[in-house]
């Protein structure tokens, strides 16, 4: 009997579909809410440095409490403003002691001199938001990183970072959520993906659909939630797990192009104070963290080699193709260029 392989006319071309652009490409990222550090690294009055985008910012938290991220380098000569630090609001480079306020203006020079107009740093737009400190890339925010059903005041997190760091791009992890076949074949999820895509709600940087699952292929928990992607850097989820509301993000600091650093973020209801109930938070924040932890160690040996490029796809890629879609024509700009570099 004759096979597929054995038709003479078939030949052997490898199918690309459109490719997606990489963050950095032609100097350009996608215009996205990135997590940056943990709150509870940038206690009032410290400083830290990190990698993002492809340089280097300062994230610092003023007496004021309020969290700023700015350029690391000083207008004057380079130095890095992580090895300054902060004096009320603003924050003072260890060079020659000129100091920027909230806003990242030059206030004031070491001996005196009046600053020149032109000396300031790069501001990014910052939020504070379940026990992260996010940046967004691009002069302004046209979305915003989204609630939850509940209220933040309501929520208890526990927050921590995953290593080692991807060599992808956030959007790569991103594109997992509507990859259905990968959830299948690499998470062993068991759910019912044939009319999921007609549920999909899309908007101009997300997509959400109510996800009701089965781990361990239908022999684990039930998971039912609200599960998504906001744009090319977060994965969010909410809803029941083990009994339990609980809520999660998976956030993707891009730390360079090609270069993913995980966040979690794990929220629950508050505990009313009693031990019981301290006891239960505690639990759901460490079946939330081992779950978010299994999901990551089953991608990296796939994330860990791939050379991710969108080819021939089938009917059950319409969610990925789309997503992909997305980030192909996502925004994307890079204002902060000339001074985290
Ligand atoms: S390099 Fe910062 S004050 Fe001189
Ligand atoms: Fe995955």
């Amino acid at each position: 009997m004759a096979t597929k392989g054995d038709t003479q006319q078939r030949q052997r071309v490898r199918p690309h579909s459109a490719p997606v652009p990489a963050e950095g490409e032609n100097d350009l990222f996608s215009e996205s809410w990135f997590p940056v550090c943990l709150s509870s690294e940038v206690s009032v009055g410290r400083v830290i440095g990190r990698n993002f985008l492809d340089g280097r910012i300062v994230i610092f938290r003023g007496d004021d409490n309020k969290v700023q991220v700015f350029s690391a380098y000083c207008p004057h000569m380079g130095a890095d403003l992580a090895a300054g630090k902060v004096i009320g609001s603003s924050i003072q480079c260890g060079f020659h002691h000129w100091e920027f306020d909230a806003e990242g203006w030059c206030e004031k020079t070491g001996l005196g001199d009046p600053p020149p107009d032109t000396a300031c740093l790069y501001k990014f737009h910052s939020r504070e938001k379940f026990g992260l400190i996010w940046a967004f890339n691009g002069d302004e925010p046209w979305w915003e990183i989204p609630d939850y059903p509940k209220t933040e005041d309501e929520l208890s997190f526990s927050v921590s970072y995953d290593v080692p760091v991807l060599p992808v791009d956030p959007w790569v992890v991103c594109a997992n959520t509507p990859d259905w076949q990968h959830l299948k074949a690499v998470h062993r999820l068991d759910f019912n993906h044939e009319r999921l895509y007609d549920q999909i709600e899309w908007t101009d940087h997300s997509m959400e659909y109510d996800l009701d699952a089965k781990l361990e292929q239908g022999d684990g928990p039930s998971l039912i939630a609200r599960v998504g992607i906001y744009g090319t850097s977060f994965f969010r989820l909410y809803g029941e797990f083990m009994g339990q509301w609980i809520c999660a993000l998976t956030a993707f600091h891009l730390l360079g192009p090609g270069q993913t650093q995980v966040y979690y973020s794990l929220g629950t209801p508050k505990s009313d104070g009693t031990e019981a109930d301290d006891a239960r938070v505690a639990k759901t924040h460490q079946l939330l963290f081992n779950l978010g932890k299994s999901i990551v160690t089953d991608d990296r040996p796939i994330l860990h080699s791939i050379k991710y490029s969108p080819g021939v796809m089938t009917k059950s890629d319409r969610a990925l193709a789309k997503y992909l879609g997305m980030v192909r024509n996502f925004p994307r700009s890079h204002s902060s260029s000339d001074f985290i570099n």
